[in-house]
Parts: C-alpha cells; sequence; structure tokens
C-alpha cells in the first residue's frame, strides 16, 4: 500500500536519486559479500544477480549466465585475464583474483567509461586489476583496440570477451589477430553474445583461420560460447 502510494504521489525528481541510493546500497553490499568469500569460492547466483542490479547499466551490463561463467573460469584460471570491454565484469574479477597472484587487465575504448571503471576499482580497494584506455584503431581487415603491450604480462590464460561494441567494423574479430602471441596454448576465450550474427560469423573466422574451436552455451534467450585451440 505504501509502495503504491510512493509510486503514485511522489514525483520523479524525488524517486530519481532514492533509487539510484537504493542501488548504490545494493552494490556496497554485493561487492563486500564478494570480497568477503574464501579464496576460490564460488559467489552464488542470488548474490551475482545483487551485483548485476546494483550496478545499474541496464542494455549494457552482463548477462547473469554469463557473469556465473566468467566467475567460474576466473577461479579456475592459474594465469592472467585480459578483458576486453570493461564494466561489472571488471569489478567481478579484480574481486575475484584479488587473493590469488592473478592480475586482470582490462581493455577500454571509452575515456569516460575506463575513468568511471577505475574509480569503483580504487573505491573498492581493488589492486590488482588495471583497466586501460585503449582507444579502436583501424587495422587492415577490422577495427579494434590499441593494447599498452609494453606494459602488460606477457600471457594470458583467460580472456572475457565483451567488447568492442557490436557496431565496430568486424566486431571482436580483432583479439585473435592481435592477441594471439600473447595467449597460452589453454587458454580460454568467454565470448559473449554468441548468438548474434555478427558474432557466429567471427566464431566461423575464428576457426577457419586461428584453428580454434567453439562451444556455444545457450540459456534462456541468450548465449555465450567458451572457445579454445583445437
Ligand atoms: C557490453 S559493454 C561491456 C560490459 C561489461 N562486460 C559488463 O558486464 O558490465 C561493452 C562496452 O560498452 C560501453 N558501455 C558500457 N556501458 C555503457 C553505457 N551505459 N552507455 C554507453 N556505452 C556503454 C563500454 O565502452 C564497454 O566497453
Amino acid at each position: 500500500m505504501r509502495e503504491m502510494w510512493l509510486k503514485r504521489f511522489v514525483p520523479k525528481r524525488i524517486k530519481r536519486p532514492l533509487k539510484k541510493a537504493a542501488r548504490r546500497r545494493q552494490l556496497n553490499r554485493a561487492v563486500s559479500r564478494i570480497a568477503g568469500l574464501a579464496k576460490d569460492e564460488m559467489p552464488s547466483r542470488d548474490l551475482l544477480s545483487e551485483l548485476i542490479i546494483g550496478w545499474d547499466n541496464e542494455g549494457y551490463v552482463a548477462n547473469l549466465d554469463y557473469l556465473e561463467e566468467v566467475a567460474r573460469s576466473s577461479i579456475q584460471t592459474t594465469g592472467n585475464i585480459l578483458e576486453c570491454g570493461s564494466g561489472v565484469t571488471t569489478v567481478l574479477l579484480g574481486l575475484l583474483c584479488a587473493r590469488r597472484q592473478i592480475q586482470v587487465w582490462s581493455l577500454e575504448h571509452s575515456s569516460e567509461w575506463q575513468e568511471r571503471i577505475a574509480e569503483a576499482l580504487e573505491t573498492n580497494g581493488i589492486s590488482n586489476t588495471h583497466v586501460c584506455f585503449s582507444p579502436l584503431i583501424e587495422y587492415d581487415r577490422f577495427t579494434w583496440y590499441n593494447p599498452p603491450f609494453t606494459q602488460m604480462p606477457k600471457e594470458f590464460s583467460l580472456v572475457v570477451c565483451d567488447g568492442p561494441p557490436g557496431t565496430t567494423r568486424g566486431g571482436r574479430f580483432g583479439l585473435l589477430p592481435v592477441m594471439i602471441d600473447r595467449l597460452t596454448e589453454e587458454c580460454v576465450i568467454l565470448l559473449d553474445d554468441a548468438g548474434r550474427p555478427g558474432e557466429l560469423e567471427l566464431i566461423k573466422r575464428w576457426e577457419a583461420e586461428y584453428d580454434f574451436r567453439a562451444t556455444r552455451i545457450d540459456r534462456s534467450n541468450h548465449s555465450f560460447a567458451m572457445i579454445r585451440r583445437a
């Protein structure tokens, strides 16, 4: 009854900041619960769901099934992690890898978004994670990030591939031509949105040109793929 009254009579200019503050509290709660998990302990789906809601970036945030796989794979991996396209995934990776000797390097083409994620990492005391402003540049056959190679680790054993945006020339294709020498033999690529036409096409090209193999995982209206060397 009280909620209905609030919904009807409280003006938007008051409701919006209240909602924002509630989301912020939810995010802080989820972050501290994840930070408090035992080393190698998997966050529950409820906790990940709370993290997504608190992050409050609908339309761009990772879907729950993908986020769960990101968490599982990051706990299992023993080497450094490369991320393409930063966001709540960056915060989650940072939290889960904090107590292991694993570095997370995230490439971000938007300077404003990079600043926002760097601030979120700093506020939450996450220091093993680097979010790099990495503008999109033109390569022969595609457009992709310009990674800070001299500063980055020599090898990565997990790639969380959720960028650059689908409107980029070649989409996410550039990952393999640009980064293949830095991916370990056992490296796993977690490609989000694997059911979209652009991603289906790039999977075919990665398989044909680089001899990688994809396993597609289809969950309620959403697909992602786990991709490894054949
Ligand atoms: C699919 S998003 C990456 C999301 C990230 N993996 C996550 O789970 O939060 C890919 C890119 O979209 C951009 N982006 C994220 N949120 C945005 C927003 N609210 N508006 C416009 N661009 C956004 C960022 O540049 C980001 O690298």
